[in-house]
């Protein structure tokens, strides 16, 4: 097991059912090995198992143990404690807490710990969480439902980014779903979290910032050294001494051609905005820096003034009642915006192209966005690391692969190959 726990490559890998180390861990409890698979559990998490990896069928670790009855209570407390999000909905379209409260299989304490962690972290999904959803048709079994003639007429090119371009030059990707992070900024010089030596994660730059940045506490308690970091990462961008990328400009011809469904950005840098990408077309899904609010009387803040004095290194004050003024970003335990949750299921289900771009797929529920698009649905990954479910048909089961294609590199130059196969070089 220590052996095996070493090799990171295989913490996340998924088994012929599409079964991680952790699901097939939280799978035991459903067969009670005593105590030793909490064990396992913790023991894969700590040496970076994601916890909210999707198998087959899209369950999470979180919901097998939801419906391991009784016995999987200990495991769903201490997937919840560790960050397991209980918003995902598996290949049926239930979360955890659906198949907690089954009178078969759940269990109340399972639903009761649930619950009230959805009431805590996502108010707002809990507000409209459907106890009696109907079952989706879609069976939960590994096997897909297309068949081979329907998986080739996905790209009947071959798996590649020209037949990509082929499809939307043809017409048959006009409602493009883009997926983007951290990444797809980096070459306007805003760091990422997860890149190795240069990444806000990385451990030069944790001694230089508090890795807990986005975090509410370390505004109040620090708010100067809060305000320092956002004056380094964030305000070159807020002000427009940043500008877009080759990548944001891309997605903005997409905007401006009629193609684009809706782009989902982790990114809170506002360059999206600055690529004239439209409100209506964005979810900035962790908030952004392009406006925020007093923290005791939420009276709107100037957003001129506030950069002024984080560039002066004075911090941000109400104009109304002299408190601080913290930006509209999603802080860590706070809850996504709405608009994330009301346009989330409707655009994954009418996409008919997904673009990820720049981003580790770590973020959840961001991440678990890109299980959620139909199966004819072709997935383009442009990213320096292969990531996510991309990671299935790295090196194994390529011959399974229809529809996931990948751009491994920078970003900019796959938006660029991607731009010269669909003839567009003169527009960006
Ligand atoms: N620009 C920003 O607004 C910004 C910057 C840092 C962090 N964040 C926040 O941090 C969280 C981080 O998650 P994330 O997944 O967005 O970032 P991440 O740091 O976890 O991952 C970034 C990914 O982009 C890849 N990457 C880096 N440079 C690249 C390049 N030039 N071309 C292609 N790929 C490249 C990395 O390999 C990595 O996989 C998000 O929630 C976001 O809100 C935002
Ligand atoms: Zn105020």
């Amino acid at each position: 097991m220590k052996l095996f726990v070493e090799n990171k490559a295989s913490l996340n890998a998924t088994d012929q059912d599409g079964l991680s180390p952790l699901h097939a861990t939280a799978s035991c409890t459903q067969v009670d090995l005593k105590d030793d698979y909490l064990r396992v559990a913790k023991l894969l998490v700590s040496k970076g198992a994601d916890i909210n990896l999707q198998m087959e069928g899209n369950c999470t670790a979180l919901h097998i143990a939801a419906c391991a009855g009784k016995k999987g209570e200990e495991m769903v407390k201490y997937l919840l404690e560790n960050g397991a999000d209980p918003t995902i909905e598996s290949g049926i379209g239930f979360t955890a807490l659906h198949y907690s409260i089954n009178k078969e299989y759940g269990s109340g304490v399972s639903a009761e710990m649930i619950e009230k962690d959805l009431k805590k972290k996502y108010p707002h999904f809990f507000e409209t969480f459907d106890r009696n959803k109907e079952r989706k048709m879609a069976p939960s079994s590994a096997k897909s439902r297309l068949s081979e003639e329907e998986k080739r007429s996905v790209l009947p090119g071959g798996v590649n980014l020209r037949a990509i371009a082929e499809r939307i030059k043809n017409g048959g990707s006009k409602r493009i779903v883009v997926l983007t992070g951290a990444g797809i900024s980096v070459n306007a010089g805003i760091p990422d979290f997860r890149s190795p030596e240069t990444g806000i994660y990385s451990q030069k730059r944790t001694q230089e910032f508090n890795a807990s940045s986005f975090d509410l506490s370390s505004l109040v308690e620090n708010p100067s050294g809060f305000y320092r970091f956002c004056k380094e990462i964030f305000l070159p961008s807020a002000v427009g001494r940043v500008k877009p990328t080759i990548t944001h400009r891309f997605l903005g011809i997409l905007a401006s051609k009629g193609l684009l469904q809706r782009i989902y950005t982790q990114n809170v840098d506002t360059l999206e905005r600055k690529a004239g990408i439209d409100a209506d077309l964005l979810v900035e899904s962790h908030g952004t820096f392009a406006t925020g609010h007093c923290i005791k009387c939420r009276t709107d803040a100037d957003m001129d003034k506030f950069w002024k004095s984080v560039d002066e290194d004075n911090l941000p004050l109400c104009q109304r009642c002299g408190s601080i003024q913290r930006p509209d970003v999603v802080f860590f335990g706070e809850a996504l915006p709405p608009k994330f949750f009301d346009l989330r299921t409707k655009d994954m289900k009418n996409a008919d192209l997904l673009i990820v771009i720049g981003t580790s797929l770590m973020v959840y529920p961001f991440a678990g966005l890109v299980n959620e698009v139909s199966e004819d649905c072709p997935r383009l990954l442009v990213n320096k690391k292969i990531v996510g479910p991309f990671t299935k048909y790295h090196q194994q089961n390529q011959h399974e692969n229809y529809r996931d294609v990948i751009c491994e590199g920078d970003c900019d130059e796959g938006i660029l190959a991607l731009v010269n196969f669909l003839g567009w070089e003169n527009q960006l």
